[in-house]
């Protein structure tokens, strides 16, 4: 059977932690001699990848289409308006086509179920390029940032053990997937969201169940206190208050999440460490995170976005 990627939680500690790895290497070798070594350039030689997208992106597509050409390969981007998906064709049948003709798909939809039903059906691996619950890819970009802007270890693990990251603003699936890997590496994690809008039940047991994949794992910490979240964090991370398939609920949603905007204000009153950084998937809108913190010094969101590419090219070395 093939072996998928629809989460962080899929991955032991000890494979996030090599994914992550390989991804900053590719980067160094490749941006230090302009060159891609053979043995990336060859690894989809001759094979087609599929990426079927039913929801936009800017990240996500040039990041995952860039790769499979890195890689050597032909991306075949299917957008929801190209294929017969969803109007003409049942989700069992566009799986067992699809897969029958590429090496692998990537997807990206909008409930979690359509990329478990795509994988359950596909006969080739099936990456999750963003659904309602994770965003595994955006996850691995992430904690390459971290790792390359606060800590180096050249140990067994990424040196990320102990620091904490705060969380402000909506409980979404960046979120869920960035939590599960901090629990595998060991990282704590505040998070700070308006009453109404926390983690729901089941995902927090899956964060939990996420926390026993590790002996040394991260603490979840929930608040309604956006000050008490930030409290000694090294990083602070956002991510917008209205995600693809909420927008009517935006005016609701600005309401309810007034006060949580990240500011340099809010660092300093809530007490983060001297040293903290910013952090955003992107793309942002200023209601989240003000100007002088998105744009200023502290900021690695355009590293981070930049990681998306390293994140699609972190196969094996060899
Ligand atoms: N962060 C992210 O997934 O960006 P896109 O929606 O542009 O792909």
């Amino acid at each position: 059977a093939p072996r998928h990627f629809l989460s962080i939680a899929d991955l032991t500690p000890a494979e996030l932690t090599t994914l992550v790895r390989n991804a900053h290497h590719h980067k160094t070798v490749i941006k230090s001699t302009d060159e891609v070594p053979q043995s990336l350039r060859g690894a989809l030689a001759g094979k087609t990848v599929a990426m079927t997208f039913n929801k936009r992106s800017t990240r996500t597509r040039i990041s995952t289409e860039g790769a499979v050409v890195t890689m050597g390969g032909h991306p075949m981007f299917l957008g929801k308006d190209d294929i017969q998906l969803g109007v003409n064709e049942s989700l069992y049948d566009t799986a067992v086509v699809m897969s029958s003709m590429t090496s692998a798909i990537v997807a990206r939809v909008g409930p979690h179920s359509d990329v478990a039903d795509l994988a359950k059906y596909s006969s080739v691996p099936v990456i999750n390029a963003l659904s309602d619950l994770y965003h595994p890819l955006q996850i691995i970009a992430d904690f390459l940032t971290i790792a390359e802007v606060n800590f180096t270890s050249s140990g067994p693990s990424l040196g990320l053990e102990g620091m904490k990251i705060a969380w402000i603003g909506d409980a979404n699936n960046v979120l869920f997937d960035l939590a599960i890997g901090a629990m595998k590496l060991g990282v704590d994690v505040a998070v700070a969201t308006p009453k109404g809008y926390s983690i729901p039940e089941d995902m927090r047991a899956v964060i939990e169940q996420a926390a026993n994949t590790s002996p040394k794992p991260g603490k979840l910490f929930e608040t309604n206190v956006p000050e008490e979240a930030v409290k000694n964090a090294d990083i602070l991370v956002t991510d917008t208050w209205v995600s693809m398939g909420q927008e009517e609920e935006t005016a609701k949603r600005l309401a309810a999440f007034k006060g949580f905007q990240i500011t340099n204000d809010l660092a300093k009153r809530g007490g983060a460490k001297d040293s903290w950084a910013f952090m955003h998937c992107l793309p942002r809108h200023p209601e989240e995170v003000d100007d002088d913190v998105f744009h200023g010094p502290r900021s690695v969101v355009f590293r981070e976005a930049e990681n998306r590419k390293w994140a699609a090219i972190c196969r094996s070395r060899t």
